[in-house]
């Protein structure tokens, strides 16, 4: 069996987490081995497919393993609008460019009284770099805090803006790391070439938010105050999975689908409703964004 990817620039992590994921892929290695059989020897793209974006993306060949069967997420529960299975295969039909893919996230929000929580926010992240994955796409949906920002646009996440007070992430002691320095800035034209292309727009400065939820933000005070902190967009993810492609040394594009505005009413089933009805469209990105990645 061929082993999972060793990393030469790790930072120095908590052995109990990094031992975690070193056994989860290593199972997820042993599942794809026969399916795999001299098809890629690494995945250096993931993806993980947030809120309504789950289907967007087909790929061909491939093995789909859900989260509850690899180590460390027997216990997770459901979530509306995410399936969360890993799907590993591949971008094309010449079955060239291989990825895996995450067709649903676990949130810092799902219990917060649940210490099992942050380590499977972890791990989901931490697998994927243990795969090889040094290219990361973290897609989710977001609020829009700013009128340019229109619903049905996606927003390029170019830093992060803290909402204030303790923000809690998926790190254990000593795990100094700098979420904003993954994102790839380097990536922008990428995306933006791909939005055109999908028919969609996309604004290349997005700063965003990053609020734990699971209550969304008050639209009378709460979201005017984001937006006079910076922010363009706000949303339940990607800071978290960024500080953990931060312990690995990967290099993120955060992508976030605008599903509501600042000012109308708005559910968690209407945002799911907005990002699958564009499906479609973030497919067509989604494609190209990997194949042309640098
Ligand atoms: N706030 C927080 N998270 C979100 C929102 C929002 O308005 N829309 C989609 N995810």
């Amino acid at each position: 069996m061929v082993p999972p990817h060793t990393w030469s620039s790790c930072m120095k992590q908590h052995p109990a987490r990094m031992a975690e994921a070193e056994r989860a892929a290593q199972e997820i290695m042993s599942s794809l081995n026969a399916y795999r059989s001299g098809l890629f020897k690494e995945i250096p793209t993931g993806l993980v497919l947030g809120t309504g974006w789950g289907d967007a993306l087909v790929l061909h060949r491939s093995l789909e393993i859900p989260f509850h069967r690899i180590l460390g997420f027997e216990t997770l529960g459901e979530l509306e609008g995410h399936r969360r299975v890993l799907e590993v295969g591949f971008i094309d039909e010449a079955c060239e460019t291989p990825v895996a893919v995450l067709r649903g996230r676990v949130h810092m929000n799902e219990d917060p009284r649940d210490p099992a929580v942050p380590k499977m926010v972890r791990l989901q992240i931490a697998m994927l770099c243990q795969l090889g994955v040094r290219k990361l796409v973290l897609t989710c949906a977001a609020g829009s805090l700013t009128e340019t920002f229109a619903v049905g646009d996606l927003a390029f996440m170019q830093s992060f803006v803290m909402p204030g007070g303790h923000e809690e992430m998926p790190l254990w002691a000593g795990e100094f790391v700098s979420p904003e320095d993954v994102l790839a800035l380097e990536w922008r034209d990428v995306a933006g070439q791909a939005a055109e292309r999908a028919g969609l727009v996309l604004h290349p400065e997005g700063n965003h938010a990053y609020v734990r939820g699971p209550h969304f933000e008050g639209r009378r005070h709460d979201k005017g105050n984001l937006r006079k902190l910076g922010a363009d967009t706000v949303g339940m993810s990607v800071k978290p999975e960024c500080c953990v492609a931060a312990l690995y040394g990967a290099r993120v594009m955060g992508v976030a689908f605008i599903t509501n505005d600042a000012v109308a009413e708005h559910s968690h089933e209407d945002n799911v409703a907005r990002a699958k009805a564009a499906s479609a469209k973030l497919g067509a990105f989604l494609e190209q964004v990997v194949r042309t990645l640098p």
